[in-house]
């Protein structure tokens, strides 16, 4: 029997030949002690830094340790952050925010990626009042998960950025799919980092570097995150091999598109069906989210039938489930997930 189509997140990507070779050449090379001394790494920080137009960057071993890290950075315990709707901050890092930072995340009201430069104006209050907590600082989630993977264009992130600059808050951005973001966008990955105290990104996902993600800022910003990361337990040696991974996978992200594409095609393939519901319109990068509208099919059912024709989803609230593409879900796939869910649902 053909292995399933596993469709439950972007970072079951393999890594590319080139960045096999990059770490096998890695693995023959001499080891660093330092927590910053390999040249890989070196090169890797630098270029990170150099695409989203920050003066420095720091290897993370995942996006949750970069984001809880910045968090730390810019607020002080007993402050609240604003998000945008269920920000992967609240949803999946275990109540890091308060464990770690200290700090409550408020979530704004709305459906979409990121809801308008006057509702964070309205969230971040008017004049401080001592007797209520201090909101520090704002996080951008670009894409947005829980919505889909909706992109927010550069105007969507200037309107946010210039609200915390009026209100004198910190920004820091979940990047961790934000080249989707820059290719559905069609710019480049430092034009949606405008303004942004610290930036997170994922190597792994559609990137496909087998683990990593990096945290970019200011050098006084960076400095500090290397003290947070060590305390973290984040501050992997040796580093050779993961940042040769990381080199290549910031070198080649054009493919993305690809997987913006069959997300497309998967969701045209779903729409068509009878028992299962897409929204064409909010699939804008490589993740599809389909409601099942079969009665006797919530979230947790539907996975397990899907998976018995041979189609791995994730259960992503009552009744829907989240699909996602990346390199190496071909069209064959999609067209086999298609016939899944006929089979399943219809
Ligand atoms: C928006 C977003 N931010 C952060 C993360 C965390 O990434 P990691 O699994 O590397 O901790 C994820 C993971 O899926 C994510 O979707």
């Amino acid at each position: 029997m053909d292995a399933p189509v596993d469709l439950r997140s972007d970072f079951l990507t393999r890594p590319t030949p080139a960045m096999q070779a990059a770490m096998a050449a890695a693995a023959a090379a001499p080891a660093h002690f330092g927590l910053r001394e390999d040249p890989r790494q070196q090169a890797l920080e630098r270029r990170a830094a150099d695409l989203l137009g920050m003066e420095d960057a720091l290897l993370f071993p995942t996006c949750t340790m970069a984001n809880e890290v910045a968090l730390m950075l810019l607020t002080t315990p007993g402050d609240l952050v604003l998000a945008p709707p269920r920000p992967h901050v609240v949803t999946s890092e275990a109540g890091a925010p308060a464990a770690l930072a200290g700090v409550a995340v408020v979530e704004l009201s709305g459906d979409g990626a990121c809801p308008p430069a006057a509702a964070w104006h309205e969230a971040a209050g008017a004049v401080h009042d001592e007797l209520k907590p201090r909101v520090a600082a704002l996080v951008l989630e670009n894409t947005h998960n829980r919505s889909g993977g909706l992109p927010v264009n550069v105007a969507g992130t200037q309107g946010v950025i210039a609200v915390a600059r009026a209100k004198g808050l910190r920004a820091h951005l979940d990047g961790s799919r934000l080249f989707n973001a820059a290719v559905a966008c069609r710019v480049t990955p430092g034009a949606l980092c405008e303004g942004f105290d610290t930036v997170a990104i994922s190597l792994n996902k559609g990137l496909g570097a087998p683990l990593g993600a990096m945290l970019a800022g200011s050098s006084a910003l960076i400095a500090r995150a290397i003290v947070l990361r060590q305390r973290l337990g984040g501050g992997i040696r040796p580093t050779g091999i993961v940042s040769a991974a990381g080199l290549v996978a910031l070198d080649d992200w054009a493919h993305l598109s690809d997987d913006h594409d069959r997300a497309r095609s998967l969701a045209l393939g779903l729409a068509g069906l009878r028992g299962v519901r897409v929204d064409i319109d909010a699939v804008r990068t490589n993740i599809v989210v389909a409601t099942i509208t079969v009665d006797d099919a919530p979230a947790g059912n539907a996975c397990a039938r899907l998976a018995s024709h041979g189609v791995l989803a994730l259960p992503f609230g009552t009744g829907r489930l989240r699909l996602v593409t990346y390199r190496g879900i071909g069209d064959d796939d999609i067209a086999r997930a298609v016939a899944a869910f006929r089979a399943a649902f219809t």
